[in-house]
C-alpha cells in the first residue's frame, strides 16, 4: 500500500510484476483487436490500413503509453487528478479521456453483450454454417433486435460492475491473469485453422500487400483512430492503470510488451478473419458483422461437435477479452469520481454503469429502430465510435504528448521512466524529443488530412 502524503488516501497497487502487464496487456487486447481491427482492415484496403497501422504504432504507441505510465506512476492519481498535480492548468486533459470513455463504453457494452449471446448461438449450434445467408441472418436479427442485445448489454454490464466493484487488485488484476493466456491459445488454434482453408492465401495477400495507392487520408486517420483505440491511449486509461504501479517497476519495459502483446494479437485475428472471408467468398467491407460472421464459418469446418465446442470456447473467450477491457474503461470515470469527487467506489461503479447503460440502449436501438437518427451520416453506434476514435483518443494523445514534453518536462519525465536513473533506457532524449515536437506534428497532420485538408 502506499500512503499519498497530501490527502492521506490509500491507494492500492499491483500486486505483482505479471499482474501488471496482464491488466495493461488486457485492456489494451480486447474487442479492439478481434473485433474492429480485421473489419476496419476490410473496409480500409487491406494491406494498405495494415501499413499505416503499424507505422502509427511503431512511431506513437511506445512512446505515449510510455508517457501514460509515467504520468500516472508520478503522481499516483487519477486521470484528471494525475495532470492537475503536475500542473492545476491541466486537468483538463484527463477530462477528455473521461468524456472518451463514456463515448466507448456507449457502443462497446453493447458488443460485449453480442458476444455473450453469441456464445449461446454457439452451444446450441445456430451458427453452425459456412453460408453467409444463415451466418448474417443470425447476426442480423440479433443487432437490429429492440430489447435483446439491450438485455444483454445489461448483463454484460453487470459483469464489469462486479469486477470494477471490487477494486484493482482483488477484481481486475486477478481476473486477467487467468483470462489473457487462455485468450492466446485459442487465436492460435484459430489461426492455424483459418490459413489452411482452401482459398486462404487471396485473404492472406489482401490483407499483407499494401496497394499504395489506397493509402488516402481517410485509411490514414482510420488506422491512426485504430491504433489509439486498440492500445488503450489518448484517454488518460494508462494513466490511471500507471498509478497503480509501485516505484520499482520497470515502466519502459512495460511500454515496450504491451503494444508487442496488442499487435501481435491484432495481426493474428487479421490471420483468422481476412482468411477465412476470402476463402468462404464473404464481403470483406463486411463492417461490424465481419468477425461474428467468419469465425464460425471457421469452426463449423472443423465438423459438428468440435466446432461447437471450440466456437462457444472462442465466445466465452471473447467476452473475457472484451470485459477486461471495458474494466479498464469503467475505472477511469470511477478513479476519477472517488478520489476527486469523493465519492465510494461502489457509488462511482453504479452511476457511472447507469449513464453508460442509458448511451447503450440508443446506441443498440441506432442498428434497427433509431437507424434514422443519423450524425453526419453515422448511425449513435458509428457515431460514439468515430468520435472517441478518430476525434477524443488523438486529440488527447497529442494533449498527453505535449503535456508530458513541455510541462512535466525532460528532467522530471525521465527521472521517472528511469526509477530515478536506475533503469537503461538509451533512448530517454529520443523519446522526450519525439513527445515534444514529432508527435504532436504528426498527430495535428494525421487530423488535418483526414479532415480534408490535403
Ligand atoms: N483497447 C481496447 C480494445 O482494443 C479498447 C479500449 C480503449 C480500452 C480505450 C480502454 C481504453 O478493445
Amino acid at each position: 500500500m502506499y500512503t499519498l502524503k497530501d490527502n492521506n488516501i490509500q491507494r492500492s497497487q499491483w500486486g505483482s510484476k505479471i499482474g501488471f502487464i496482464l491488466a495493461a496487456g488486457g485492456s489494451a487486447v480486447g474487442l479492439g483487436n478481434i473485433w474492429k481491427f480485421p473489419y476496419l482492415a476490410g473496409e480500409n484496403g487491406g494491406g494498405a490500413f495494415l501499413l499505416v497501422y503499424l507505422v502509427t504504432v511503431a512511431i506513437i504507441g511506445f512512446t505515449l503509453m510510455l508517457a501514460e505510465f509515467t504520468i500516472g506512476r508520478y503522481s499516483q492519481s487519477d486521470a484528471v487528478g494525475a495532470f492537475k498535480k503536475i500542473d492545476k492548468r491541466f486537468g483538463f486533459i484527463g477530462f477528455i479521456g473521461v468524456i472518451a470513455s463514456f463515448f466507448i463504453m456507449g457502443f462497446y457494452m453493447i458488443v460485449g453483450g453480442w458476444s455473450l449471446a453469441y456464445i449461446f448461438k454457439a452451444i446450441t449450434g445456430a451458427i453452425n454454417s459456412t453460408d453467409s445467408i444463415v451466418l448474417s441472418g443470425a447476426f442480423n436479427e440479433l443487432v437490429i433486435n429492440d430489447i435483446q442485445p439491450i438485455i444483454w448489454g445489461g448483463i454484460y454490464i453487470i459483469l464489469n460492475i462486479g469486477i470494477v466493484w471490487s477494486g484493482i487488485n482483488k477484481g481486475i488484476e486477478k481476473a486477467s491473469k487467468i483470462l489473457m493466456p487462455a485468450l492466446f491459445v485459442i487465436m492460435i488454434i484459430l489461426t492455424f485453422k483459418s490459413l489452411s482453408l482452401e482459398g486462404a492465401m487471396e485473404g492472406v495477400r489482401f490483407f499483407i500487400k499494401p496497394n499504395f495507392s489506397e493509402i488516402t487520408p481517410k485509411v490514414i486517420l482510420n488506422a491512426a483512430g485504430q491504433a489509439f483505440f486498440s492500445l488503450s491511449l489518448g484517454m488518460a486509461c494508462m494513466v490511471t492503470y500507471g498509478s497503480y504501479l509501485s516505484k520499482s517497476e520497470n515502466l519502459v519495459k512495460n511500454a515496450i510488451i504491451v503494444p508487442l502483446l496488442d499487435t501481435f494479437v491484432a495481426i493474428m485475428a487479421g490471420f483468422v478473419i481476412l482468411p477465412a472471408v476470402f476463402a468462404f467468398g464473404f464481403e470483406a467491407g463486411g463492417g461490424p458483422s465481419l468477425a461474428f460472421v467468419t469465425i464460425p464459418a471457421v469452426f463449423s469446418t472443423m465438423g459438428a461437435n468440435i466446432g461447437t465446442i471450440f466456437s462457444t470456447l472462442f465466445f466465452v473467450l471473447l467476452t473475457i477479452a472484451a470485459l477486461t477491457s471495458s474494466i479498464s474503461m469503467l475505472e477511469i470515470p470511477v478513479a476519477y469520481l472517488i478520489e476527486q469527487r469523493k465519492w465510494t467506489r461502489k457509488k462511482a461503479v453504479l452511476l457511472t454503469s447507469i449513464i453508460v447503460f442509458v448511451m447503450c440502449i440508443f446506441s443498440s436501438l441506432s442498428n434497427g429502430k433509431l437507424s434514422y437518427l443519423t450524425i453526419g451520416g453515422k448511425n449513435l453506434f458509428d457515431f460514439y465510435g468515430y468520435v472517441a476514435s478518430n476525434i477524443l483518443l488523438p486529440f488527447g494523445g497529442m494533449l498527453i504528448s505535449i503535456f508530458v514534453g513541455w510541462i512535466l518536462g525532460k528532467k522530471n519525465a525521465i527521472n521517472e521512466a528511469t526509477n530515478g536513473g536506475t533503469i537503461k533506457f538509451r533512448l530517454a532524449k529520443v523519446w522526450i524529443f519525439l513527445l515534444k515536437y514529432i508527435i504532436p506534428v504528426l498527430i495535428l497532420l494525421i487530423f488535418l488530412s483526414g479532415l480534408g485538408f490535403f
